[in-house]
């Protein structure tokens, strides 16, 4: 089986496809199309093929299996290749003529994307990075023709570690076109070395920063008219993943690892932004304990979390996510899904504390939550490291408001907590369940920072030190 990686066809505007065809047999049969794909078969173009293996071949549309039609490359990607002469005047004319293709094309390229209306959600994707690396030399690559390729299907083998053994990590990452023009990642660094120490975990091959951030920056490019404007109320989700790709039968770390990266763009991950959520407390599931994985982010971690988060809303519509509780007996707070947790404590001197669970192992340890952290000193507030009971949440005494913090929640207040006790449910809320102004606070700094707003009022009280620390260390510059 020759794995073709791509067919272009030059057009007005140009779309591209991808297939696959088995050079066994002579001329491979269609098994999968679309109706464009179909009328141009039935005309007969012929197009321009990069297999795998390094060759182009020219190939009838007839030929492919599993054939599909999809956008190609934004046209400033470096990976786009065009065919010329006949094949590409036929296409024009077979365009020209059958406006289904035409508008099929266009829907895919050019239909305005509602900013202010996507969900977090897998919405659009133009291209994606792939790399290989082997075990034990550890070296990673680009395939034969660079990082890029169109977003397409990807191939597995049936035996690879992953799918079996869950041998898999993933990473999140936000980048946006900021307020000054330039194309920025917030603190891809650090989600490199939370990468890298999840991959020494689950005994893959950890991916150098520098090479994760070029990958990173490929994709992003690739997918640049999918990145919102700036101040549109979306922004574009990048996610790299990495598994063990190399088939293996027995429990051991696939002989090969696989790095892809893609991007989506997003919009926020609870409902309503800084709308305050409800959350469950989860009396029954542990989502991590001491010695497990809680603290890297391995695919394992969250699939056991769908069913507890289904139960909780079947239970509580109100309810968007759950408060997972520690599992050594004491019912500390640990997570809230995947975000992580803070309360906003009034001490007795009527000062505000910020407080959030100890890392003991359990816990991810959250770059947006390492963010707030140093933001939240920057300020001027106390922040305390220590363990939170949950039945001194529930009492609501000095616990004034709660948020929880990540990649993909921002920061998201807490407006109430409810905890099942047998029969009953017993209930609290923080603020008249509103927004805490701190955490409000909180909300509009961290999110000027990330789009380099210097001149936004939420950060007139912070430090000039704090936010040069900012341009330096959490702001990366992608693309002037
Ligand atoms: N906790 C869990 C379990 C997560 O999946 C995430 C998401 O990444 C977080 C916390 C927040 O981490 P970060 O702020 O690095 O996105
Ligand atoms: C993120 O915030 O990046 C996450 O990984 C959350 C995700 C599981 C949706």
């Amino acid at each position: 089986m020759i794995n073709v990686r791509r067919v272009d066809i030059h057009g007005v505007p140009f779309i591209g496809f991808r297939g696959t065809f088995s050079s066994k047999k002579g001329l491979p049969r269609l098994e999968e199309d679309l109706i464009a794909v179909n009328l141009m078969k039935s005309k007969g173009v012929y197009a321009k093929v990069f297999t795998d293996d390094g060759r182009v071949a020219r190939v009838r549309l007839n030929d492919f299996k599993h054939m599909s039609l999809l956008p190609s490359l934004h046209p400033d990607s470096f990976t786009q290749s065009f065919v010329s002469g006949s094949i590409l005047k036929k296409a024009e004319r077979l365009l020209e003529n059958y406006p289904i293709i035409l508008a099929r094309a266009q829907k895919m390229q050019e239909a305005p994307i509602n900013w202010g209306g996507l969900p977090f959600d897998f919405n659009f994707c133009d291209a994606m990075v792939v790399a290989t690396a082997d075990y034990p030399n550890g070296k990673w690559e680009f395939g034969e023709r660079g990082a890029l390729y169109p977003f397409e299907q990807m191939n597995i083998h049936p035996s690879a570690v992953v799918l079996h053994y869950g041998q898999g990590i993933f990473e999140g990452m936000k980048v946006f076109y900021s307020k000054q023009g330039r194309l920025v990642a917030f603190r891809p660094q650090d989600n490199a070395a939370r990468m890298q120490r999840g991959a020494e975990r689950l005994c893959m091959n950890p991916i150098p920063t520098d090479f994760l951030i070029e990958a990173v920056k490929a994709t992003v490019i690739g997918n640049k008219r999918l990145l919102p404007p700036y101040g549109v109320g979306a922004s574009m989700y990048v996610r790299p993943f990495e598994f063990g790709s190399g088939p293996k039968l027995g429990v051991k770390p696939a002989a090969e690892d696989t790095l892809c990266i893609f991007a989506s763009p997003v919009g926020p991950y609870f409902k309503g932004g800084l709308t305050p959520i409800t959350l469950l407390v989860e009396s029954n599931s542990r989502r991590s304990a001491h010695g497990i994985v809680g603290n890297i982010k391995a695919g394992g971690n969250y699939a056991p979390s769908m069913l507890v988060a289904k139960e909780a809303k079947k239970q509580h519509p109100e309810v968007s996510e759950v408060i997972y509780l520690s599992s050594d007996g004491q019912n500390k707070i640990e997570e809230v899904g995947a975000a992580n947790f803070f309360a906003i404590e009034e001490e007795s001197d009527g000062r505000i504390a910020l407080i959030r669970p100890r890392l003991t192992g359990t816990i991810l340890p959250g770059i947006t939550r390492d963010s707030v952290i140093k933001l939240a000193k920057a300020f001027g507030y106390s922040v305390m490291e220590k363990d939170i009971a949950i039945e001194t949440v529930m009492r609501g005494e000095t616990i004034v408001g709660a948020f929880c913090t990540g990649t993909a929640a921002v920061i998201s207040p807490i407006g109430k907590i409810i905890m099942e006790n047998g029969s009953e449910a017993k209930e609290v809320s923080f603020n008249g369940g509103t927004v805490h102004p701190v955490a409000e606070k909180l909300y509009h700094a961290l999110t000027a920072l990330q789009v380099e707003d210097w001149d936004n009022e939420a950060l007139k009280d912070l430090p000039k030190e704090f936010i040069d620390e900012v341009k330096k260390e959490w702001v990366y510059v992608l693309e002037e």
